[in-house]
């Protein structure tokens, strides 16, 4: 019989992480529910578990070393070695680059970054002993430059280049690395921008939209089914890659 594949999502509280979390559940993955907001983690984890799905709630913050590897060990005693890693914990903290605070920077780069880093590198382990494993990091149209978000686009520019070389390194091990790139997702993070740009977020939205060719907002959905690409079994030829989920192409 095929063994189970555990999953761990960060940043799933919520938005596209929680979308994500439950897309893998109903993939037939056991899921860890990981945010730094624990009550949070334990509804949609309820959720799942009420769907027939197999999860379990962690409340960490991934830029804490400790807590990280603790986190990764009571995955592994709950749920089983994890085979697959999403990378979806992220904040704004925006502001034009004059006004920005080196807390704001320091606090993005911190959360996108070093969580990104210490989560690869607490699973790569299991992954390599189990011969199979899959990491899929949230990057963001941003990486490519958007005003006001000097910290986040950096940042998101960095997950690129840390997805790249887990895939080279880890690659004759069974491991893959992918990035998926999103443009704009209705999410309480874009929600927030709208709030901090005074402006409604119906008409933040209709602005937004109307660059977008396929003339809708995208849903958390949409980049959960791009995960569960990435991170199924037959997807093991493709490592490496940025996919951009935009609705259309970017420049
Ligand atoms: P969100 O703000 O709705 O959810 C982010 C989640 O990350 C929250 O549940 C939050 O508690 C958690 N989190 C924040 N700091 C954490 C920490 N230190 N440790 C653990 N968990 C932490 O955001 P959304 O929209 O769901 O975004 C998810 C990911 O997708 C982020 O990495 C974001 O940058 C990226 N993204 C989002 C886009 C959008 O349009 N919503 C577009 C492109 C990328």
């Amino acid at each position: 019989m095929a063994q189970t594949n555990t999953a761990i999502v960060s940043g799933a509280a919520r938005g596209i992480g929680a979308e994500v979390a439950r897309q893998l559940a109903s993939d037939g993955l056991a899921v860890a529910v990981l945010d730094i907001d624990a009550d949070a983690c334990h509804q949609v984890a309820s959720e799942i578990d009420g769907a027939g799905g197999a999860s379990i709630a962690v409340g960490v913050d991934v830029t804490d070393e400790k807590a990280v590897t603790e986190a990764v060990d009571q995955v592994v005693g709950e749920l089983g070695a994890p085979t697959v890693l999403v990378n979806n914990a992220g904040i704004i903290r925006d502001n034009l680059l004059f006004r920005m605070t080196l807390e704001e920077w320091d606090q993005v780069m911190s959360v996108h970054l070093r969580g990104a880093f210490l989560l690869s590198r607490a699973v790569q382990g299991h992954m390599i002993n189990r011969g199979f494993g899959r990491i899929v990091n949230l990057s963001s149209t941003s990486a490519l430059g958007n005003r006001g978000q000097a910290n986040y686009s950096a940042a998101k520019a960095g997950v690129q280049g840390l997805t790249k070389t887990l895939a080279l390194e880890l690659g004759k091990f069974g491991v893959t690395a992918n990035a998926i790139a999103p443009g704009f997702i209705e999410t309480d993070m874009t929600r927030e921008t709208a709030q901090r740009l005074g402006v409604s977020f119906d008409d933040f939205k209709a602005a937004v939209v109307a660059d977008i060719p396929v003339a809708r907002g995208g849903h958390p959905a949409d980049v959960a089914h791009a995960v569960s690409f990435f991170a199924s079994e037959a997807a093991g030829f493709v490592s490496g890659q940025v996919l951009y989920v935009a609705g259309g192409p970017t420049s």
